[in-house]
């Protein structure tokens, strides 16, 4: 696939902010193509970033046909930049879009367009521990109708943001409280499937959480209200007898994290079985309180693998061993970034080195 550059404003060199942070400074170019029903999808254009101009009647704003992907760019020791499974990014993409009514990429041309936008702005491509540049792709419905339809023209992005270590402060434990109340996701509904209005549904229990102390929602499944799905935007997994890694099987309405994906696969060869398993949230407490939990942790690209030190339930805590990060948590989190950043060898193929040379080879004026 073949990309048009557009001009640049020479704008001098790069200064990445500091501190680096997450999501609010983006880099000065951005990507945007466009489909309608009628002719398929456009001439792909990088440019310089900025807004988007929208009809009001925009499909977006009224019926909500919009998903999207989070990944990122990682600087190696070489000074090369590296992606992390930007296919399996391709692949949900598409699933999202097919559930939503909206038309699919190529996953080739999905990945180019990383692969190039990247290449292009890798100096925006922060060093140290914990940075990367957070690649944001997005499909929304542009066409102006208050019908509720499926769209008939779309707009296709990349938004990238350069991002700080997750953890600021070093590896700290999260707070989690299971939510009674409310439910992200429904059998049947768009659970697994990256689309906007599941993060709208979700806002309301997570920011009653954050007022009472704890960072992120453990979600339950909609209809027992029993059987753990989620934590917040983050997969969840359990450490049985100190090195079992347990985790809710995807049930239709958990999104199918691709970091979950990489630690299942990993774990075996770090020497620690994984199972997929229907988790009762009574139960898992009980497991934790009684020790045959020693730890629990969170999978997610925005911070790889976090801890979890405390789940809150009915107005009482229980706390996750000793509170603090444990041996198996801190071996994943290791063993992921160090495949990520290219510190050691990939053996699973997951890494895809950016090409300057060959992304410019991709663009014509
Ligand atoms: C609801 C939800 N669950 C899980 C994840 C973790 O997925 P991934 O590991 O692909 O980032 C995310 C983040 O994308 C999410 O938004």
């Amino acid at each position: 696939m073949q990309f048009r550059l557009q001009a640049m404003p020479d704008d001098g060199p790069v200064r990445l902010p500091d501190p680096l942070g997450f999501g609010r400074v983006f880099t000065r170019r951005t990507l945007e193509q466009r489909y309608e029903t009628s002719g398929g999808w456009g001439e792909a254009v990088i440019g310089p970033a900025g807004r988007i101009a929208l009809d009001a009647a925009a499909n977006i704003f009224h019926s909500g046909q919009g998903i999207f992907e989070g990944t990122k760019a990682y600087l190696r020791p070489d000074g090369r930049v590296q992606l992390f499974r930007p296919d399996a990014n391709a692949a949900r993409f598409n699933a999202s879009a097919v559930r939503l009514a909206m038309p699919t990429l190529d996953p080739t041309d999905f990945v180019d367009a990383i692969d190039t936008i990247v290449s292009l702005e890798r100096d925006w491509v922060p060093p140290g521990e914990g940075a990367s540049l957070y690649i944001r792709p997005f499909l929304i419905g542009t066409e102006a109708t208050l019908e509720v339809r499926a769209s008939r023209a779309f707009l296709f992005s990349i938004l990238l943001s350069p991002a700080g270590p997750y953890f600021a402060s070093g590896f700290q434990p999260v707070g989690i409280r299971v939510e009674e109340h409310h439910v992200r996701a429904a059998p049947g509904g768009t659970g697994a499937a990256k689309t906007i209005g599941n993060y709208a549904a979700s806002l309301f229990a997570t920011e009653a959480a954050r007022v009472d102390g704890y960072q992120q929602v453990l979600w339950l499944d909609a209809v027992e209200r029993r059987f753990v799905e989620e934590a917040g935007s983050m997969n969840i997994a359990f450490v049985y007898g100190g090195s079992e890694i347990v985790t809710p099987a995807l049930s239709g309405s958990i999104l199918p994290g691709i970091t979950r994906d990489s630690v299942l696969r990993m774990a075996p060869d770090l020497g620690h079985p994984v199972r997929e398993a229907l988790l009762d949230a009574s139960e898992v407490l009980r497991d934790i309180a009684s020790g045959r939990i020693s730890e629990v942790f969170c999978m997610g690209t925005a911070a790889v693998v976090v801890p979890v030190g405390r789940i809150g339930r009915h107005g009482k805590d229980t706390v996750v061993g000793a509170g603090e990060a444990g041996p198996v948590t801190r071996k994943l989190y290791a063993a992921l970034t160090d495949i990520q950043y290219g510190r050691t060898a990939d053996p699973y193929g997951w890494t895809r080195i950016v090409d300057p040379e060959a992304a410019l080879s991709r663009c014509y004026a």
